[in-house]
C-alpha cells in the first residue's frame, strides 16, 4: 500500500472514531435529558391533580369546634393507611395532646388538621363545614403550625417570626417573650435584624433549640388585625430545647390557648408535659386507642400508662453507685 494511502486511512479511522464517540456522547445526553423531561411531565401531571377545584368557598372565619369524623388517610407510597377511622373533637381555648409511639400517625393527623393533606375517607369539619369544600389558602391563613421538620428560612430573626402575618408590635413582643426567642435574639449583635444564615455577611447559625424557640415565636405571632389564629398545631416543638425552655414553652402554650381562645394541638413524647393538656388522645398504628384526661388514662391499663410509667421510672431509678477506686 502506498504510504500516502496508509496515512490517509489512519487519519480517516481516527476521525471516524472521534465522530462515533461524539455521536454516542450526544445520544447519552439526549437520553439523560429525556429522563429529566419525563420527570417534568410527571410533575406537571401531578400538579394538575392538585389544583384547587372550582367552586370552593372561603374557609369560615374561626370555629367553636373542629370535628374529625371517620378519618382515613394513606400515603401513595405507603403499604397500608397511616390513619384509620379517626374520630376526634377539638374545642376553642382547649389543648389536646396527641401521644403515641414513632410511626403511629401523629404528624399525619397534624397535616390533615392543618389542611395540607386531604383525607381519602371521612371529613374534617369546622362547626359543620366540611373543609374539603373550602379554599385551602383562606383555611391555612387561620392555622399556625410548628412542624416537626420546621424550615430554617434564610431571613432575619424578625422575618423568620413575622413571615407573611400583618405587623403588630404588641403581638410580636408577646410572642417573643412566650417562646423565649427574645433571650436568643438578645445574644445576637444585630438583635432581631440579624440574618439567620451563615452564608451572608454577619449572618449567624442558631442552634437546634434556638431555631425551635424562633419557630415557636412564629406560631404564637401568626394572625391578623391583632388577633391570633384560632388553631395552633405544635408537632414536637420542644425536642431540641433545654429543660427550662421546654417547661416555659408548655406553660406558654396553655396560657396562649386560654388568652386567645385558640384550640391547641400538641404532639410530644414528653409525657410530663402532656399531663397539663385538657384532653389526651393516644394513637397506635394509625388508630385512636384511648382518649381522656391524664387521670382517666392512668386508671386504664393501656398504652398511655405503660409509656408514662416507663418515662417516670427513669427518674425513680436509685442513684448510680460511685465508681470504686482501685
Ligand atoms: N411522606 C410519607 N410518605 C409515605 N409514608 C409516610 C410519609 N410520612 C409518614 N409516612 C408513614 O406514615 C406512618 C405514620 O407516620 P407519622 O410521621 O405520622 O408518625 P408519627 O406518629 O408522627 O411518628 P414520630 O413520633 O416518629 O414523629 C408511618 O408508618 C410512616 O412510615
Ligand atoms: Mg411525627
Amino acid at each position: 500500500m502506498p504510504i500516502a494511502v496508509a496515512g490517509a486511512a489512519v487519519v480517516a479511522v481516527r476521525v471516524a472514531q472521534g465522530a462515533l464517540s461524539s455521536a454516542l456522547y450526544a445520544v447519552t445526553g439526549v437520553y439523560e435529558s429525556g429522563l429529566y423531561f419525563s420527570d417534568y411531565a410527571a410533575f406537571r401531571q401531578e400538579a394538575r391533580t392538585r389544583l384547587p377545584r372550582p367552586g370552593l368557598v372561603p374557609a369560615p372565619s374561626g370555629f367553636e369546634r373542629v370535628e374529625l369524623r371517620n378519618l382515613t388517610f394513606g400515603y401513595p407510597s405507603g403499604e397500608g393507611p397511616a390513619l384509620e377511622d379517626v374520630n376526634l373533637t377539638l374545642h376553642r381555648g382547649r389543648t389536646v395532646a396527641l401521644v403515641g409511639e414513632n410511626g403511629s400517625g401523629k404528624s399525619t393527623l397534624a397535616k390533615l388538621l392543618s389542611g395540607l393533606y386531604t383525607p381519602q375517607e371521612g371529613s374534617v369539619c369546622w362547626d359543620g363545614t366540611d373543609l374539603s369544600g373550602v379554599d385551602g389558602v383562606s383555611l391555612r391563613e387561620q392555622i399556625a403550625v410548628i412542624a416537626q421538620d420546621h424550615t430554617h428560612w434564610p431571613l432575619t430573626a424578625r422575618g423568620n417570626t413575622v413571615m407573611s402575618s400583618a405587623r403588630c408590635a404588641e403581638r410580636f413582643a408577646r410572642a417573643a417573650a412566650a417562646s423565649r426567642a427574645d433571650s436568643v435574639v438578645a445574644g445576637f449583635r444585630n438583635g432581631w435584624e440579624t440574618l439567620l444564615d451563615k452564608r451572608f455577611a454577619h449572618g449567624v447559625e442558631p442552634s437546634g433549640g434556638q431555631w425551635q424557640r424562633l419557630a415557636a415565636a412564629r406560631s404564637f405571632y401568626r394572625g391578623d388585625d391583632g388577633n391570633a389564629v384560632p388553631l395552633l398545631i405544635a408537632d414536637e416543638p420542644t425536642a431540641a430545647m433545654d429543660a427550662r425552655a421546654e417547661h416555659g414553652f408548655f406553660e406558654s402554650v396553655h396560657a396562649h390557648a386560654r388568652r386567645t381562645g385558640a384550640a391547641v394541638v400538641l404532639i410530644t413524647h414528653r409525657l410530663a408535659s402532656v399531663r397539663m393538656a385538657d384532653h389526651i388522645v393516644v394513637l397506635e398504628r394509625g388508630r385512636v386507642v384511648a382518649q381522656g384526661t391524664h387521670a382517666q388514662l392512668m386508671e386504664e391499663d393501656g398504652l398511655y400508662r405503660e409509656l408514662w410509667e416507663l418515662q417516670a421510672s427513669a427518674y425513680r431509678t436509685p442513684a448510680v453507685p460511685e465508681p470504686r477506686t482501685p
